[in-house]
């Protein structure tokens, strides 16, 4: 019969089919989370020795007996399964069952509630870090493309309909610096998250001196979050912020995947994509089908629900509830589904191949009807004046020269002057800065 940790010795019974429901997929989920407990726990351990609730020897024993049970779950020898309430309790279980009374401990000073608030907090450091480098390397694999396609010509449009000559080049740094805002934004939320809730109990604090700063510097945070209240608030608003920094890149993701499904029909045809991601027709034989960049347009939808989804759970009153634990279920799929996705873009972005010819044709007479009139507009012509006549004669425009046309797009960031090397150097200074942020957490 499963135990709990809180059930008195020949207390009432329980009803299964009520634990059942308080339960749910806990257990389950709790699965991602308890590693990082199992880490938390060891620090609050070392903690209670620094001010004397347990001796070195204690100590010393429970945080061996932790690194078994990181061991022991890591290698599937400890399975975390309905046996248990959850992982916290799990965790105090096994440590009673090893080591008796030293295990029942364990738990002194602290809360199941403050408990799972810090094995959630690692865990977002953890993804958000995954985050960042993922973001990186999207930017990376489109800024390598951008500097070394700059210049080939390619249609720009606007409303889907031709306008005027673009590139490759401006096409891709684009999302270079897409993905540098997204791992900035990635960055930014990890710094704020970065603070330690442990050693604040059920919401209250204890009668206790504990050691919050220490374990919490023994666990790489940044800071405390000094509230104890507060950090039970900010249960399901940290756990949004990470879902949306992921959901600015999947949306950017979502745009990219959406111009490559765009650009491989055959109307188009302007690219041509990795073939490991492209699928074949069960009925069909001619198909080669985008369906992988379809999944990643697609994916984008995973992480804005469970944004929501935090978001309808988060009408509350202060302190702990039991409704939190319901954060955990779109947390874990939204920004797991992200990270899945993000993964393999790399990989797409640095296999796309380019039909030059059918973009040089694409690029019709009439679409260099802005640089007639600007031309004349630099030299004196109100702009006005110059707009009109151009529109005039737009059928008797001269033989186009994309590249050309290029070359004298010289505002910056247009395609005569990309900036390429800014765009480059802001994803060092990210990166740099997202390493720096790594090193002290770990
Ligand atoms: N599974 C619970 C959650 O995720 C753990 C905390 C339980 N605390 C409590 N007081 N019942 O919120």
């Amino acid at each position: 019969m499963k135990k709990y940790v809180w059930q008195a010795e020949g207390g009432a019974p329980v009803d299964d089919a009520i634990m059942e429901f308080l339960a749910g997929e806990d257990v389950v989920l709790d699965r991602e989370l308890f590693p990082f407990d199992i880490r938390a726990t060891a620090a609050h351990v070392s903690g209670l020795h620094r001010i004397g609730v347990l001796d070195e020897s204690e100590s010393d024993r429970l945080v061996q007996l932790l690194e078994e049970l990181a061991e022991a779950f890591d290698s599937g020898r400890f399975v975390l399964d309905d046996r248990y309430e959850d992982g916290h309790s799990a965790i105090e279980m096994f440590l009673t069952e090893k080591a008796g009374e030293i295990g029942a401990k364990v738990h002194t000073g602290r809360s199941r509630n403050d408990q799972v608030a810090v094995a959630t907090r690692l865990y977002l450091k953890h993804q958000l870090g995954r985050l960042v480098r993922v973001n990186g390397r999207i930017a990376a694999s489109c800024l390598a493309k951008a500097e070394r396609h700059a210049a080939v010509p390619m249609p720009g449009y606007t409303h889907l309909q031709r306008a005027v000559p673009s590139s490759v080049g401006l096409w891709m740094a684009g999302f270079a610096e897409a993905f540098t805002d997204d791992l900035m934004l990635a960055l930014n939320v990890l710094d704020l998250v970065d603070c330690s809730p442990l050693g604040t109990a059920a919401g209250y604090g204890v009668n206790l001196p504990l050691d919050r700063d220490g374990v919490a510097s023994e666990l790489g945070f940044g800071r405390l979050q000094v509230n104890p209240m507060y950090a039970q608030n900010s249960r399901g608003k940290y756990e949004i912020l990470a879902l949306q920094a992921a959901l600015h890149a999947m949306q950017d993701l979502r745009r990219l995947a959406w111009d490559l499904s765009l650009f491989t029909t055959a109307e188009f045809d302007f690219l041509v994509l990795p073939r490991e991601y492209t699928t074949g027709s069960s009925i069909m034989p001619n198909k080669a089908n985008p369906d992988v960049v379809e999944l990643l347009r697609a994916r984008a939808a995973t992480t804005a629900a469970a944004a929501d989804e935090i978001q309808a759970l988060l009408s509350l009153p202060s302190g702990y509830q039991r409704d939190l634990q319901l954060t955990k279920p779109p947390l874990i799929r939204g920004l797991g589904a992200a990270l899945q996705a993000l993964a393999i873009v790399p990989g797409l972005v640095d296999g796309l191949g380019f039909n030059e010819e059918r973009m040089r044709q694409a690029i019709s007479a009439d679409m260099f009807a802005t640089d007639v009139a600007l031309e004349r507009a630099a030299r004196g012509v109100p702009f006005r004046t110059a707009y009109a006549d151009a529109k005039i004669e737009l059928q008797d425009l001269a033989e186009p020269d994309p590249a050309a046309s290029l070359a004298q797009r010289v505002s910056p960031g247009a395609c005569g002057d990309l900036l390429l090397d800014r765009i480059r150097l802001r994803l060092q200074q990210e990166l740099e800065r997202a390493e720096q942020a790594t090193e002290k957490s770990t």
